[in-house]
Parts: structure tokens; sequence; C-alpha cells
């Protein structure tokens, strides 16, 4: 990729004096201390949370291998519901709405009840022990939080899994963890409809491949499901038969704390490993430093807990810091476009923490549909998943936030396990497309591809000392952890391009592998390929990014079909269906180009360079190493023709 930035906004924003003086950060002490120690600053922040035996050490570090707090025992559940019941018992922890209307509020009190009744489920009813895993592929409703947490407090390592993945999907997770149990729903709402999670389930696990020996089953949306006997369990009939007491397990730092899968270069997602105390410490400092949040904050997070931003800004984070956290099972345009400044209206939502995919939505439908709402509660915005362009972050901090809301930008990643660099919203100037500088205790560089700093233009985004909340590997692959990200630099290879400026403002131009960013959400180029040529009348595919409006970005994928068969547009459809089941419809190719050849040098190797230029109109250069040169400005035809006539789907 170019190092250009797509855009470079000249205009500065300011916090507001009074957001400055009641900010929880408003100085650069916390930077000052970092720099000064980091060692004592992690120290420091990680005092804040409950320890049952203090650690030994701050860090040990192996490259790439880090341990944080060595020897420290704690429990992530018991920081995130025990040590508030004293002065929060009847603050309320959860509210939920669901699509249909449906509410309800969870105080600490009855989340500690939930949590312990549930973790009671899974040790004595299910035989879950510490170190067992669980996948949960659920809604998002209460009970993810719970089941999540239930799961934390025995020591069970969860492994969420996003409800809108396909049985497939779900089956290679399951068998890669290792999972002994599946939490489910019977299903979920989705615009109106049921989506049938319980039968997903079922397909999943309809093999010999896996030890999973139950199915917990939360009976949510009512619909019908098949049960098998032995295997499946009700949720709230064992429920009802455990107390609202169970001791938490005593964990140690570095045991895990979940697998999160994510898409990476290759075909197969990567589950990536966090571990408790170094985890959980980030997620509290940097939930309450990025979001400045207070005690009477509502804050609402808009991701799914299937996500890495669900399990630490939605769920570990906000909990952690005894906060108010507001859940919407939902799409941001059921039953109406506005339903979201209707939800801000109604709970009085102080801090909304959302993607650029959605901003970009909303900018589309218009002003009008926000400005017929209050959203006067509103102190804070939030960014993630992508880069926001100042286009969208200009209209989020004009309609949504009344131009009194500072906007942070936050860049991380499933593998930071929390966030690296942002703005402090009671501290920094904003400046619209970039993320902001890394957090105190953080460390970031640019660098150019043999490793060297580079102090003008563009390079390599790069975190160079580690940090509590880092990735511990690869759930069972070490090899392709240390491949993936610790051997093409010195330091942690993101993964992504970006330009610094004069003030140390980052900003993220995107990824410089074959990952592409769908709406905020991580797709491998080559996971989509290997699924298209499992279709029988695909011979070869190659998939590459493509600008998208709303989405930032789509996939263009090229198709070689078998001999014989015809190139209809009904068969792209099928195609585009084929991979939708296969993996998710997130991996749904935006479009399908037919050719009877790909640009591939003389050994035969695809020219994904010159693919890539062509998804995005650029020259090509030098093709003078490809077997076939006709080809080039063939596809480019090819998907001009493709990009006219393709009907634009929703
Ligand atoms: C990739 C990580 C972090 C939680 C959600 C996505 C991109 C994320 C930003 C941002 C520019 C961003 C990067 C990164 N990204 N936030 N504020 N500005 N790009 O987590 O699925 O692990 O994806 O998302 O490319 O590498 P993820």
């Amino acid at each position: 990729m170019s190092f250009d930035a797509h855009y470079i906004s000249e205009k500065v924003f300011q916090p507001s004096l009074p957001f400055k003086e009641n900010a929880v950060v408003n100085t650069d002490d916390l930077y000052q201390e970092a720099d000064q120690d980091r060692m004592e600053f992690w120290n420091k922040q990680a005092q804040k949370l409950e320890w049952i035996k203090p650690w030994e050490a701050t860090c040990e570090w192996n490259k790439p291998f880090a341990k944080w707090f060595v020897n420290g025992k704690l429990n992530a559940s018991v920081n995130c519901i025990d040590r508030h019941l004293e002065t929060k018992k009847d603050k309320i922890a959860l509210q939920w709405e669901g699509e249909n209307g449906l509410e309800r509020n969870i105080t600490y009190k009855e989340l500690s009840q939930h949590v312990n009744q549930l973790s009671n489920v899974l040790r004595n009813q299910l035989s879950v022990k510490k170190g067992d895993r669980v996948t949960l592929y659920m809604p998002l409703i209460p009970e993810l939080v719970f089941a999540v947490l239930a799961c934390a407090r025995i020591g069970a390592i969860h492994s969420v899994v996003f409800g809108g993945f396909s049985a497939e999907s779900l089956k290679d997770r399951v068998q890669d963890s290792d999972s002994k149990l599946v939490i489910t729903a019977d299903g979920g709402s989705r615009r109106g409809k049921i989506l049938n999670l319980k039968n997903i389930v079922d397909e999943a696990l309809d093999n010999n491949e896996h030890h999973v020996e139950n199915v917990l089953v939360v009976k949510h949306a009512h619909n019908d499901c098949h049960w098998e006997e032995g295997r499946d369990v009700d949720y709230q009939t064992s429920m009802e038969k455990e107390s609202a007491e169970c001791k938490a397990e005593v964990m140690d730092s570095e045991d895990p704390l979940f697998i999160l899968y994510t898409s990476g270069t290759t075909g197969k997602p990567k589950g990536i490993l966090h571990t408790t105390g170094g985890y959980l410490t980030h997620a509290t400092y940097s939930t309450k430093v990025v979001f400045d949040l207070k005690d009477d904050d509502v804050y609402w997070c808009t991701a799914d807990i299937g996500w890495i931003t669900g399990h630490t800004y939605l769920t570990y984070g906000p909990l952690s810091n005894g906060a108010t956290v507001f859940m919407y099972e939902g799409t941001p345009d059921y039953p109406d476009q506005g339903i979201f400044w209707k939800l801000i209206e109604k709970y009085k939502i102080s801090i909304m923490y959302t993607a650029p995919t959605a901003i970009r939505s909303f900018m589309k439908w218009g002003d009008h549909i926000p400005a017929k709402y209050d959203l006067s509660s509103l102190r804070l915005l939030g960014s993630v998943g992508e880069p926001i362009n100042p286009e969208a972050w200009t209209w989020y901090y004009t309609h949504i936030g009344n131009n009194n809301c500072p906007i942070v930008d936050t860049w991380w990643q499933t593998e930071t396990g929390g966030i690296m660099i942002s703005t402090l919203p009671g501290l920094h100037n904003m400046k619209p497309g970039y993320a902001g500088k890394p957090l105190p205790g953080i460390s970031a560089d640019i660098c150019d591809h043999k490793d060297a700093s580079v102090q003008k233009g563009g390079g390599l985004l790069s975190l160079t000392e580690p940090w509590p909340s880092m990735a511990r590997g690869i759930w069972g692959d070490n090899e392709r952890f240390k491949e993936v990200y610790w051997s093409q630099l010195d330091s942690y290879f993101t993964g992504d391009g970006a330009i610094r400026d004069k003030d140390g403002y980052i900003m993220v131009l995107g990824r410089v592998d074959d990952v592409i960013n769908i709406a905020g959400h991580r797709i491998g180029t080559m996971e989509v390929e290997s699924s298209l040529v499992d279709c029988d009348k695909v011979a070869e595919a190659a998939v590459v990014g493509v600008q998208d409006e709303i989405k930032g970005q789509a996939l263009l994928a090229f198709v070689i079909l078998k001999k014989d068969t015809v190139e209809t547009d009904e068969l792209k459809y099928e195609l585009k269906q084929f991979v939708s089941k296969k993996i998710s419809p997130i991996a749904k190719p935006k479009f399908i180009v037919f050719t009877e050849d790909l640009p591939k040098t003389r050994s035969g190797k695809i020219m994904r360079r010159l693919l890539k230029a062509i998804a995005l109109n650029q020259e090509v250069g030098d093709t003078t190493s490809l077997a076939n040169p006709g080809i080039v400005s063939e596809l480019r035809e090819r998907f001009k023709k493709e990009k006219k006539e393709s009907i634009p789907q929703i």
C-alpha cells in the first residue's frame, strides 16, 4: 500500500472548558509517570484491582511471550461484581432492551445472583472445570454477559463466537478450542425475524469431530427448536436448582481468561489467547481514562460481545469500573432509522461508543432523523474498528454530539486486548482522522520495512514495549503467533500502515496485509478464496478489497469457473450466498467478476498487487513479468461492467 493519507484534515477541535475541568485525566501526569517508570506505572494500575494474592514481579518478558503480575492471584468476575456489592449493590449494572421493546434492568446484586447461579450450573451440573473451554454462541442478551462472567468465575476459558457466523465457522471454532460445552439460545431477534441459533449449533455439532458434552440453551425467542435428549440442557430449569453463592476460583494472573477467534491472512482463523491479570488491568484502566468514566454515566458500547470490543468495553472494562452498561439486541435500522437516538433519549445515555460504518449509514439516512430526538444526555462519543474519515467524524461531532462532546477515535486490535492509541478526552485536542497518541504506558512507533523508525511520512505501525493486555499466543499454534506478529519487525507488528504528524498524533491508514476491514470486521481474503473454491463450480478464485462508501471496504472476487460451467448472474448470486452460508454474511463478496484467467507470473503465481490495483482503479506499473499481460486491461473492463450492472445489496 502507499502511505499517503487518504485525507488530511487541518481542523483541530478542543474539549470544552467544563469537560476539561471535570475530566478523569486533564493533566500530563499519567504520561510523565509512565515515562519515568513504566513498570511502576503498571503496578499502580494493577493495584486498582482486587487481588487475592499480590504479584511478585511486574513483567517477565521472553519475547514474544509476556507474563504480567507474576504469581499474583485474582478472579475477574470478583473484580467485575463482588467488589462493588458493598457500595453499589442497588446500582444498575446492565440495562438491556430487545428489538421488540422488551426491557430488563439488572442491578449489581442481581448480576451477582445470576452469575453465581450459572457458575454453579456449570460446575455442579455440567462438570465444567478450571481450564475447560466453553463456546458461547448467543444473541446480545444479559445471559451472554452472565455466561462470560460465570466462566471467568470458575476458571473456564470462554470462546465467544459472534451469532452471525455460520454453522461451519462455529464448528471450526468449537473444534479448534476443543470445547466441552456450548451455551446458546433458541433464537435471537434480527430485524423483526428470529434467527434460530440452536439449529445452527445442532448443525455445527452434527459430526464426531468434537468433544462437546452438553449444550445449555437459554429460551429467549421462544421459537421451536430440536432438542437432543441427554445433551441439551434447559438454562432456566438448571438455574432454579442452584444457590446464588459460588466460590470463585483462585486464578493465577497468567491463567487464560478467554480465546477469541479473528481472521488472519491464511484460511484458518486464529484463536487469540488472553490471560487474567494483565488483561483486566488494562481493560479497567483504559475504560476509565479513555471514556472518562464517572459513577453516574450510562455507557453504551454498540458492539456485540462476539467481537473484542464487546469483551473489553461492554463487559470487563465497564463492569470492573462498576459502571451502568446499556445493551441493545438489535440493528440501527429497525424498527426504524431513529432507534439508536430514541434509545439515547429514553435511557439518558451519556457515553456512546460505535463504529465509523454505522456513522456513515446514519449520515446517509439524513440529519433530520437524530434531530427529532433529545440527545443532550450525551457527553462523550467514541469510534472504533476502522479509520474514521473526517467527513463522518464531523457529522458525528455536529449532529450527534451537538458540537459539545469530545470524540475519542480509539485504535486497537483483538490482539492488543484494549485501546492502544487514542486522545484522552479532557486533555488533548482532537484532529479528525487521527486516532491520537499511544496511551500512557503504551509505546508505539512507525517503522520502515527494515525496522528503522520513520520520522516523516508513513510506515508500519508497531508496538515497541510489552503491555499487560497483549495476546499471550494463538491457541494451539505458538509458531504461527511468532511468525505473524513477531518476525517482520523487531517488535510487535500490527499489520497496519500509519503516519504521524508533528505533534505525535498517529493516523492509522489501514491494513498492509491481505486482511480486509468490512464494517469494522476483519476478513482474510484467503478465507473467502478457499470457501469459493469449495464450491464445485469454481476452479480458482482471487479476492481483494475495494473501497465502499458505507462499510469502508468490500470484497471483489475474481472467479475462474470450471470447464463447461456457464457464467450467469444467478451463479454470481449463488456464489455470494455460498460464502455467506460458509463463513458469515459479513464475508459475502460485493462484486464477482468471472474470468478465464488471472494475472500470473511465468511460474504461475497470482500477482495480487495487480488485482489490488484494478480494484482501487490505480495504475498497475510494471507488468513485464506477467505470462499474460493482456489480462490486466481485460479484468479492468470486466470489473467496470460489473460495478455498473450489479444491484446494490442491503
Ligand atoms: C483492526 C483490528 C479494535 C476493536 C475492533 C476491531 C482496524 C481498529 C481502528 C481505528 C483505524 C482501526 C485496524 C486494526 N482498526 N480501530 N480507530 N482507526 N483503524 O478489532 O477485528 O481485531 O481489527 O481494525 O486495521 O488492525 P479487530
